[in-house]
């Protein structure tokens, strides 16, 4: 039987130069969706996968993070004060409970590759979760959540699991790729993975899109990896190296994601899950139509 997944690392070290000025001060992961940090419904996420233990991989100014995630002894005071349990109670719920949170830094934003390795030590001996924090998703139909649907797969077929999404195949070239082997329907055997490929080169359109479950052998791996695409130690790599020796299955997950750390993925998800709000989705149907949409 396959070790449950306990831990998820969450690689929030990179600079958002994509998104500067907004991430000059304020990290990327903390930018909003709708009313909750975009880390916030990514570490939901993982919770509602069975998740109990997050690992945070942490850069310089990124202090705020690690606060989010901790009593806020004065607000929660004066919330209290004032009556406004129903806002008191919503903080309480979203916070891990004790010691289920750790942070460790990369010094340097070396990469994916080398911000995962960098949690090695806090992952040990077991498989794990990574959730790349700027990729924001939203169930299908199913309404169960990307890493849910991994965490399925995985029970299936133990090993390492990705979570893929079909792009047109002239945008393949920005993003890690995948070979399709045995298919299964929702999921997948990988036969072989890329990063950034140059444009008609792709094995596939689907593309490796923020969720994965991988085995710790990947951080010996990591560990000794060169730098490949745009000078960075890339996880896709690492984990094509892995497959030479274990298997990888890919989840075609059912439902869609955001990319937050674009301007694009990031205004459209506000829209989207906005629009999942029955408070809010009438009163911003109204606004967009003002605005001739
Ligand atoms: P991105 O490449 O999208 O993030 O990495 P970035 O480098 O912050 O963004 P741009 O391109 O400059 O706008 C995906 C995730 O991996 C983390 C990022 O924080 C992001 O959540 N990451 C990336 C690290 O933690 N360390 C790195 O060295 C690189």
């Amino acid at each position: 039987m396959s070790r449950k997944i306990r831990k998820a690392v969450l690689p929030v070290a990179g600079l958002g130069t994509r998104f500067l000025p907004a991430t000059k001060t304020v990290p990327k992961e903390m930018l909003t969706v709708v009313d909750r940090p975009i880390l916030q419904h990514v570490v939901d996420e993982a919770r509602a996968a069975g998740v109990e233990h997050f690992i945070f991989v942490t850069g310089r100014n990124k202090s705020v993070i690690e606060d989010h995630f901790d009593n806020a002894y004065e607000l929660e005071d004066t919330l209290r004060r004032r009556g406004k349990m129903k806002e008191l109670e919503a903080l309480m719920s979203d916070l891990p409970g004790a010691g289920n949170c750790s942070f460790t830094r990369q010094q340097a934003p070396l990469g994916l590759g080398h911000a995962v390795w960098c949690a090695r030590e806090l992952v040990g001996d077991e498989p794990f979760a990574v959730l790349l924090p700027d990729m924001v998703t939203m169930g299908g139909a199913s309404k169960s959540q990307c890493l849910a649907q991994c965490v399925e797969a995985y029970a299936k077929h133990g090993g390492n699991v990705i979570a893929v999404e079909q792009v047109p195949a002239e945008e393949t070239h920005q993003y890690g790729v995948v070979a399709v082997g045995k298919d299964h329907g929702r999921d997948f055997e990988i036969t072989g993975m890329v990063e950034k490929p140059a444009k008609g080169t792709a094995p596939s359109n689907l593309i490796i899109s923020g969720r994965y479950i991988l085995q710790p052998e990947i951080f010996d791996i990591l560990g000794t990896v060169e730098k490949g695409a745009g000078g960075e130690i890339q996880l896709t790599d690492g984990m094509k190296a892995l497959s030479s020796r274990q298997s990888f299955h890919g989840v075609r997950f059912d439902g869609r994601t955001y990319d937050c750390g674009s301007k694009i993925g990031f205004l459209a998800a506000n829209l989207a899950f906005a629009l999942e709000r029955p408070e809010l989705a009438d009163a911003l149907r109204a606004e967009a139509r003002k605005l001739g949409l």
